[in-house]
């Protein structure tokens, strides 16, 4: 078998480019493991590729396969592959700049892939490695947020949003979170102290002298946000860089994020997800074939959680 399905885009735009065809099945290199993927989890950066807003920063060339959240089994592996073998169950989020994994089968540096958790299954571990990654590395590695401190996290009912609560309360932070009212009792069931409906008020009236913002809205959202630091404390966005003279205005640090794969913080993720610490929410599982549908859900902005892309059983 040489050929696979994939969803592919030949040209930047809107839906309509996303394409539901055969393709080959990708060549590995010596360090690369081929996943039989099971699992695709939809992410906004796919419909920002697929829309073109990346060109520049992003070095792909078309046809493209979208998607870069993937839990499968190993197909194959490379010559150099140690880690792991056919027939294991791995999750990953790879390299943005290859193809990615609507498709049939994807081709991930081991080094970008850990084993899957056992608590999941291939639909719910698919919408853990890009959503969880980007948590920790804007809470842990950049904010380095500790046992005690105050973040404040926007938009706590997403895809980020909802593993960066849990995130925050495993290290023993206090969470006031973000999101419309019909999200309450989710952002609250994950572990959020204070909840404001963004819709109704304004989180500066509740979010004073915070240790950490974690910035997932960009905009006026990211603007407003540098009031309610403590001196010293940091803002972290991983949607629009902080201008660093605004955070040397206001005596606060300030990061910008974009997330890397890492097999070792993949292994803690999971660690984290059987001790049944955290825990992937789905907003829905749909078909690989209905992916521009799916992208159209995550275009509008309301994601409660992640949206699962099914390919295989
Ligand atoms: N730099 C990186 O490496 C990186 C990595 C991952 C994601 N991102 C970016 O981060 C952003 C969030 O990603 P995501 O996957 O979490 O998105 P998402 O799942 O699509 O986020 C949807 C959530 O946003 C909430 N929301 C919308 N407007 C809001 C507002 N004004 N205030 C508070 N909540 C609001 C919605 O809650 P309601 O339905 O209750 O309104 C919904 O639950 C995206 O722009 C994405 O591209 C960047």
């Amino acid at each position: 078998m040489t050929t696979m399905k994939a969803v592919r885009i030949h040209a930047y735009g809107g839906p309509e480019v996303l394409h539901y065809e055969d393709t080959p099945i990708p060549q590995l290199q010596p360090d690369d493991l081929l996943i039989r993927v099971r699992a695709a989890a939809v992410n906004p950066v796919d419909w920002k590729i697929r829309e073109g807003f990346l060109q520049g920063v992003l070095n792909h060339c078309l046809p493209l396969t979208l998607g870069w959240d993937v839990s499968g089994e190993v197909a194959a592996v490379g010559p150099e592959v140690i880690r792991f073998q056919i027939g294991d169950a791995v999750y990953t989020r790879p390299n943005i700049e290859r193809d990615g994994g609507y498709a049939d089968y994807i081709a991930v540096k081991a080094s970008e892939a850990a084993l899957k958790p056992v608590k999941l299954d291939h639909d719910q571990a698919a919408a853990v490695p890009l959503a969880a990654l980007t948590a920790w590395q804007a809470l842990v590695d950049a904010a380095q947020l500790r046992s005690g401190q105050t973040v404040l996290i926007h938009a706590a009912a997403g895809g980020v949003g909802s593993f960066a609560v849990q995130l925050a309360k495993a290290r023993g932070a206090k969470v006031i979170a973000t999101a419309s009212a019909v999200n309450v009792g989710l952002v609250m069931e994950l572990g959020a102290d204070q909840f404001v409906d963004y819709t109704r008020s304004r989180f500066e009236e509740v979010a004073k002298e915070v240790d950490v913002v974690f910035d997932t809205i960009g905009g006026e959202t990211q603007t407003r946000s540098w009031s309610v630091l403590k001196p010293g404390g940091m803002l972290v966005s991983v949607v629009s860089p902080p201008p660093e003279a605004t955070a040397a205005a206001y005596g606060v640090r300030s990061a910008f994020v974009f997330v890397q794969p890492s097999s070792s913080q993949l292994d803690a993720i999971t660690q984290l997800i059987d001790e049944g610490r955290i825990k992937p929410i789905l907003h829905t599982i749909m078909p690989l074939y209905e992916a521009r549908q799916a992208q159209v859900i995550s275009q509008g902005g309301h994601v409660r959680g992640k949206i699962v892309l099914h390919v295989a059983s």
